[in-house]
């Protein structure tokens, strides 16, 4: 029956962090996979969420199914850590959010909204994009294509070639943007070439599905917002993917809303409706105790106030780790190259390391990054950066 099914190579992320946790070596180091680890190695709790799960747990109920749509509260506490708390769509009831299975379920409920109602379209992502984007567009349905994002030779961006490329796309269109924290570059736009692109979706009418899941990561929680942000503010309609696993160091409760910016609260509910028909026929309805926590720290300020701290500092010591893997690497390497490892923002540095680089740095010195190149900084630390750094520049050492 099943003779004809493929052997499945194994994901380029989630497979090569499982053969992570398989390998035998002591000092392995794993900057694989996007997640953070403290200066200990650890993946954290972070003392915000568990005051707020120490809590409900100590308030111990009945588990009803939540609504198709999530759970009321957090759908709400959702659109006003993204969109912001004075956004006038927000009061004006033009944003339809549904909690979704983190990030990847937005976005899989978002492209199969947008399949049946704009089943011409193509979807456009940067080059290069997260890996699952195109996996979860084309099997949702849809033709993907590239734009050019990410500039080789400066280790920056693209960003005129990105707009004019932008700017020939037929109407509706969909366009996937990173919000902030680019996966995998870590290059990010600055505000004003938002502005620019933003004008240019607008003028052209595509259709924008912003993901933003490193909210926090980059320069604080607002500022990384910006684009969410400017795009509602110009009545631009769009898709939002967000996620809480990096943020609130909760992955695998997979807590992630997808909203869709309507023009007004009658097309909104009409959306509302179908994204939760969407949810229906993929998972029915969303687990509840992922919600409820970060609902908990959202809205009880004193938890609000600890979480923004603690994710405060999360983000400082990525940035420490950017100097101090930079500061070992000059001394090995010269060159501009190397200016990547500070100016490349969030979790992630786009390392130029090739792949047969990257696999010699796994089988012989057990660091682990991805082929592309994308290394995870937020898993470096005091211990290890000076090993990494010695093996980069071993792999990159011309042989003698
Ligand atoms: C990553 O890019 O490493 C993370 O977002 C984890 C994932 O699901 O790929």
């Amino acid at each position: 029956m099943f003779e004809h099914v493929d052997a499945y190579p194994g994901d380029p992320i989630l497979t090569l962090n499982e053969n992570f946790q398989k390998d035998p070596r002591q000092d392995k180091i794993n900057l694989s996979i996007g997640i953070y680890f403290d200066d200990d190695g650890r993946l954290p709790v972070m003392e915000a969420v568990r005051e707020a799960e120490t809590a409900l747990l100590s308030d111990l109920g009945p588990k009803p199914y939540l609504p198709m749509s999530g759970f009321a509260p957090y759908r709400d506490a959702v659109q006003s850590l993204v969109f912001g708390e004075q956004c006038a769509a927000r009061t004006e009831k033009r944003i339809a959010t549904v909690q979704t299975l983190g990030g990847s379920g937005a976005l899989k409920i978002g492209a199969d909204f947008l399949k049946r109602y704009f089943p011409q379209a193509q979807v456009w992502v940067s080059d290069p994009t997260w890996e699952n984007h195109r996996f979860i567009f084309e099997r949702a349905g849809f033709t993907v294509n590239t734009y050019p994002y990410y500039d080789d030779a400066t280790g920056g961006l693209k960003f005129d070639a990105m707009l004019a490329a932008i700017d020939a796309l037929a109407p509706r269109s969909v366009v996937v943007l990173h919000a902030c924290c680019h996966n995998p570059t870590g290059v990010d736009l600055d505000d004003a070439q938002w502005e620019q692109l933003i004008a240019v979706l607008h003028k052209r009418e595509l259709l924008p599905f912003v993901d933003i899941a490193y909210q926090g990561f980059g320069s604080n929680l607002d500022d990384d917002a910006f684009a969410v942000r400017e795009l509602a503010r110009r009545g631009v309609p769009m898709l939002v993917a967000n996620s809480f696993s990096k943020n609130f160091s909760l992955y695998g409760e997979r807590c992630g809303a997808l909203s869709v910016l309507c023009q007004d609260a009658g097309e909104a509910d009409r959306v509302l409706g179908q994204l939760t028909s969407a949810v229906r026929s993929n998972y029915s309805n969303p687990p509840t105790h992922g919600a409820k926590i970060v609902t908990k720290v959202l809205t009880t300020p004193a938890l609000n106030e600890k979480w923004r701290n603690e994710l405060t500092a999360m983000c400082r010591r990525i940035a420490d780790m950017r100097g101090a893997i930079h500061e070992l690497l000059s001394r090995h390497i010269e060159g501009e190259t190397l200016s990547r490892y500070i100016k490349q923002r969030g979790m992630f540095t786009y390392t130029g390391l090739s792949a047969e680089q990257v696999d010699r740095l796994r089988e012989q010195y057990g660091v682990y990054i991805l082929r592309s190149g994308r290394m995870c900084v937020a898993g470096l630390n005091e211990r290890n950066v000076g090993a990494v750094a010695e093996a980069i520049a071993k792999v990159i050492a011309p042989a003698a």
